[in-house]
């Protein structure tokens, strides 16, 4: 069997790739990255030379290179591909809508030609918007309510319409906040702890009492690997950590790890436009395939911790240049 992975260098596609390359010796893998600022080839240094794995460097939104990745036959498109950050879709939102809706589509066009069996669209909580209370379920409506949000809702509206219309094999897979080793310092986790661990402040949004549901990275790939094995073509698939936390509660924990408190290194910062206050998810569609989050939330944080203490030599050189230059734009006038 030969698998195409799409964002393969990126922080939840790499971990998939190496759970693949790991648990499933009959499947070889074709990685297929644009290696956009958050694609990261150091990301899977460790298997570039298996002879099981191949890269491809190039867009989803480009059919010469969607050509070129699936040449000589795929069994299956798990598609991680994306622009992925709220707060650089409120800056410039039109990547977001390339990448995410018309680069889903391009790989649509591409399974459909094929005939390829499986396509597994990994997607986002975000798509459902803002939930005050309750825990969202597949079925409910989509209210997206950022650049990102909506573009990934976009691609993940094409995806089901392309199995209503040509009964496209298609699954969908929606996971709550993902944490761990190898995540881009422009999210949460990996901001803070890359900003404590030097002794620098955190920018804590508003007043940091929006809930978020974390899940570590390893259960999300193994989540996807469960919907991609086991799932109902044609179906969608909740992945939620189940672990909901206030954004204040997760930095007191960061903080703790670190050895810093919150007098000292928390900046109490401007809100984001149009914040969503509360995500949650019902994962029971999943967990009745067999998939349960294993990592316990309070031990992943400090694992991950750990793993950015001890892997300076990852995150330092990405703390630089194009990340600078960002983080000013993002953070200056806050
Ligand atoms: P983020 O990691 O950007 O994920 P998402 O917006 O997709 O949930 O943010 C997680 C939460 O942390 C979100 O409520 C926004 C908040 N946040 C901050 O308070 N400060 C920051 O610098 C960042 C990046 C996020």
């Amino acid at each position: 069997m030969r698998w195409l992975v799409t964002g393969g260098l990126g922080f939840i596609g790499s971990t998939f790739v190496r759970l693949l390359l790991r648990e499933r010796p009959e499947v070889e893998v074709v990685n297929l990255d644009a290696m956009t600022y958050a694609g990261n080839p150091a990301n899977l240094a460790d298997v570039a030379h298996d002879p099981r794995y191949r890269f491809v460097k190039g867009s989803i939104g480009d059919p010469t290179a969607v050509d070129a990745a699936i040449a000589d036959g795929v069994d299956a498109i798990v598609n991680f591909a994306a622009e992925t950050h709220v707060d650089r879709s409120i800056l410039e939102p039109e990547a977001f809508l390339r990448t995410d809706i018309l680069g889903t589509h391009t790989l649509l066009e591409a399974v459909r030609a094929r005939g390829i069996r499986r396509f597994l669209q990994v997607s986002t909580d975000e798509v459902y918007g803002d939930v005050p209370s309750g825990a969202s379920r597949e079925g409910d409506p989509l209210r997206p309510r950022s650049p990102y949000s909506a573009s990934k809702a976009g691609g993940d509206l094409q995806v089901l319409a392309y199995h209503a219309t040509y009964a496209t094999p298609v699954l969908i897979t929606r996971g709550s906040n993902t944490y761990g080793p190898r995540q881009y310092p422009e999210k949460l986790v990996p901001l803070f702890v890359t900003n404590l661990l030097d002794d620098a402040t955190v920018p804590l949004y508003g007043d940091g009492l929006q809930i978020r549901d974390w899940l570590h990275v390893d259960d999300h790939a193994r989540g996807i690997l469960s919907v991609l094995e086991r799932g109902e073509i044609g179906g969608v698939y909740n992945l939620g950590g189940g672990n909901l936390r206030t954004n204040l509660e997760l930095t007191r924990v960061l903080l703790d790890a670190c050895g810093r408190t919150m007098t000292t290194h928390v900046r109490h910062v401007a809100d984001r436009e149009g914040h969503d206050r509360r995500y949650a998810l019902d994962a029971s569609k999943a967990h009745a395939l067999g998939w349960q989050p294993q990592v316990a939330f309070e031990e992943g944080l400090r694992a991950t911790v750990r793993w950015y203490r001890d892997n300076e030599s990852w995150w330092r050189p990405l703390k630089s240049g194009e990340f600078l230059e960002y983080y000013r734009r993002q953070y200056a006038h806050r």
